[in-house]
């Protein structure tokens, strides 16, 4: 195909992104992460994508960025960008994107789970950001998503050791959604894609903002923008659908309107 470090997939309104670079646990090398960027913005873009899956392999989600391409860049290497020039593409990001992790999450794997709006984890799933063993911190939201996943204590416990956390002990800190085994992951990941790709994709772009909102601003600023939102999407054709459907005891025929 188009790509050498990822594969995409349509199903429906579902796409399916996978990273593949099985030689190195999916570790997020300049080539992934732009073709990742570039698969990702693409379906965004398009009005027949409802939502996104990302996924790994069995082994890996991704077990960080990769550490050999970036262990000898310079400070203005990175300041300049690094590996990663365009690397805030993936969080704006208007279209719901699940993520479905087995195996490593580790660094800048764990960093972009925490990027998508819903974690499933298989069984196997073990999340981390060792990057403090090898002289660094978390360079990709990490210091700052976690913390507002799990709460301050734990997370600075697995940022400032690099201890691992398995799936079960994720789910209980609210860094997952919900924990499968490993052979229904990408099955069961799916199915909640579907179920969202059939909503309004207008109202689905406004409650995945609000929900943003919600980890980016104050309160009563997050209030005032879902207000807003609320009352704009009276102002969609699907919404008055939505709404008509239910008073008729049907099911919603969603224009995306
Ligand atoms: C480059 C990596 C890699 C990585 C694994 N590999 N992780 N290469 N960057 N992050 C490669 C290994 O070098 C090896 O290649 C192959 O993948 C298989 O890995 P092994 O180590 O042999 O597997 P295993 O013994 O099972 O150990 C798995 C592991 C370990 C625990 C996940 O690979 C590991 O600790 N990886 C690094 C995890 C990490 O520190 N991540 C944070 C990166 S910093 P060869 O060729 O030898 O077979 C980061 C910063 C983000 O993410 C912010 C950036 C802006």
């Amino acid at each position: 195909g188009k790509y050498t470090a990822i594969l995409t997939e349509v199903n429906g309104r579902v796409a399916t992104i996978t990273l593949n670079r099985p030689e190195a646990l999916n570790a997020l090398n300049s080539t992934l992460v732009s073709e990742l960027i570039e698969a990702a913005l693409g379906f965004d873009a398009d009005p027949n994508i409802g939502a996104i899956v990302l996924t790994g392999s069995e082994r890996a989600f991704a077990a960080g960025a990769d550490i050999k391409e970036m262990g000898s860049l310079s400070y203005s290497d990175m300041l300049l960008g690094g590996p990663f020039p365009s690397w805030e593409g993936f969080e704006r990001l208007r279209t719901p994107v699940i993520a479905a992790v087995s195996g490593y999450a580790l660094g800048g794997g764990c960093e972009l789970a925490m990027m998508c709006d819903i974690i499933l984890a298989a069984d196997n799933a073990k999340f981390g950001q060792p990057e403090i063993n090898l002289g660094t911190l978390p360079g990709f939201g990490g210091s700052q998503r976690l913390p507002r996943a799990v709460g301050k204590y734990k997370a600075a416990e697995l940022v400032l050791t690099g201890r691992q956390m398995g799936a079960e002990e994720a789910e209980r800190s609210g860094l997952v959604s919900r924990v499968v085994p490993a052979a229904e992951l990408l099955e069961e990941a799916r199915k909640v894609a579907q179920t969202i790709a059939e909503k309004s994709l207008p109202a689905l772009y406004v409650a995945k903002a609000a929900l943003q909102a919600a980890q980016e601003t104050p309160l009563a600023e997050g209030l005032k923008f879902e207000r807003q939102a609320f009352a704009a999407s009276f102002a969609t054709e699907d919404q008055k659908e939505g709404m008509r459907a239910f008073a008729e005891k049907r099911a919603a025929d969603f224009s995306h309107r």
